[in-house]
């Protein structure tokens, strides 16, 4: 199998990679990454100079990166690249839209005409919106509430329309909440432990009882892969955890693993705007094709913590020039908010 994988130096697109490199020996990958700032070629560090595997450079905005890194052709396009962090798209809109919606359209444009015979789009929990109670299902509508979710059910909205329109082999996948190693400083976990370990706050939002579905990393590759080999064609799949958790919750076990006091590291800043309060998917389409989650929440997450502390030679560049003028653009004002304990 010739695999174009987008994204390819992302947190959940890296892991893909290992994965597929581990398990499928005789796949040939081709990695398509912007290099944007999560895009970090340490995470392939271990397997950049495998003959299997062969890197460009480029946005999947941009056709002629596209072509370049399609080349004599391929079997198959996962498209992992996209702008994902819902504080930024508060900030910064726009460039969710132009990846998020714009290039998921380059890539159906190169899937039509090169006649690619495989397109999976790697989405969300997050376009079905809040939930206050029940689970969401694939066919549930789209209730996106944030630039970075509108723009990602844009992309989703996309892939379904060439499968009525050009009956464009495409699949989506739309996982929960992810977490293990190689995430990126600026979604909850990474950040809160990497802001433990060096004795720093941690700034939970608003009154912590918001509800997110953990799902880890390696879970969540496999889960694609499953889809990729196994799914039905036009076919949506939700990729939960199963381990539902407030982020209050989250905080409390984090705080602990890192030795610290919920007292002196936990700071209640100013809430998310628009914040959504619960995410939860019905993953039993995916289980039916023969997908499950394997990796023990507890037993994840306390590795997860470690693998931080073990590796700070990989976090510790990260939280520095760009990262700390987000922080301070992020954070700055919720602290002056901050609602206290
Ligand atoms: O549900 C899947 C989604 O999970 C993905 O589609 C997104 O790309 C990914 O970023 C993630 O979105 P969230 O907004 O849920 O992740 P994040 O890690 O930013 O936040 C998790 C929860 O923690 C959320 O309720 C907001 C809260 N939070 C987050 C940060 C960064 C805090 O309380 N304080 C923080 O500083």
């Amino acid at each position: 199998m010739r695999l174009l994988v987008t994204g390819g130096l992302g947190f959940i697109g890296s892991a893909f990679i290992r994965l597929v490199v581990r398990e499928r020996p005789d796949a040939q990958i081709v990695n398509l990454d912007a290099m944007t700032y999560a895009g970090n070629p340490a995470n392939l560090r271990d397997i950049e100079h495998d003959p299997r595997y062969s890197f460009v450079r480029g946005e999947i905005g941009d056709p002629a990166a596209v072509a370049q890194a399609i080349g004599e052709g391929i079997d198959a396009i996962v498209n992992f690249a996209a702008e994902t962090h819902v504080d930024r798209s508060i900030l910064d809109p726009e460039a969710f839209l132009r990846t998020d919606i714009l290039g998921t359209h380059t890539l159906l444009e190169a899937v039509h005409e090169r006649r690619i015979a495989r397109y999976l789009q790697v989405s969300t929990d997050e376009v079905y919106g809040d939930v206050a109670s029940g689970h969401s299902r694939e066919e549930d509508p789209l209730r996106p509430r944030s630039p970075y979710s509108a723009s990602k059910a844009g992309g989703d909205l996309q892939v379904l329309a060439y499968r009525a329109t050009f009956g464009s082999p495409v699949l989506v996948t739309r996982g929960s909440n992810t977490y293990g190693p190689y995430q990126y400083p600026e979604k909850l976990i990474p950040l809160f432990v990497t802001n433990l370990l060096d004795d720093e706050p941690v700034p939970l939002y608003g009154d912590g009882q918001q509800i997110r579905d953990w799902l880890h990393v390696e879970d969540h590759a496999r889960g694609i892969l499953h889809v990729l080999e196994h799914g039905a064609l036009g076919e949506i799949y939700n990729l939960g955890g199963g381990n539902p958790r407030t982020n209050l919750e989250i905080t409390r076990r984090l705080v602990e693993g890192c030795d610290r006091s919920m007292e002196s590291h936990v700071r209640h800043v100013a809430d998310r705007l628009g914040h959504d309060r619960r995410y939860a998917i019905d993953s039993s389409k995916a289980m039916a094709l023969g997908w499950q989650p394997r990796v023990d929440f507890e037993d994840g997450l306390t590795k997860t913590i470690a693998w931080y502390r073990n590796h700070e030679a990989w976090w510790r560049p990260l939280k520095s020039g760009e990262f700390l003028e987000y922080y301070r653009r992020q954070y700055a004002h919720r602290e002056e908010e901050s609602v206290g304990e």
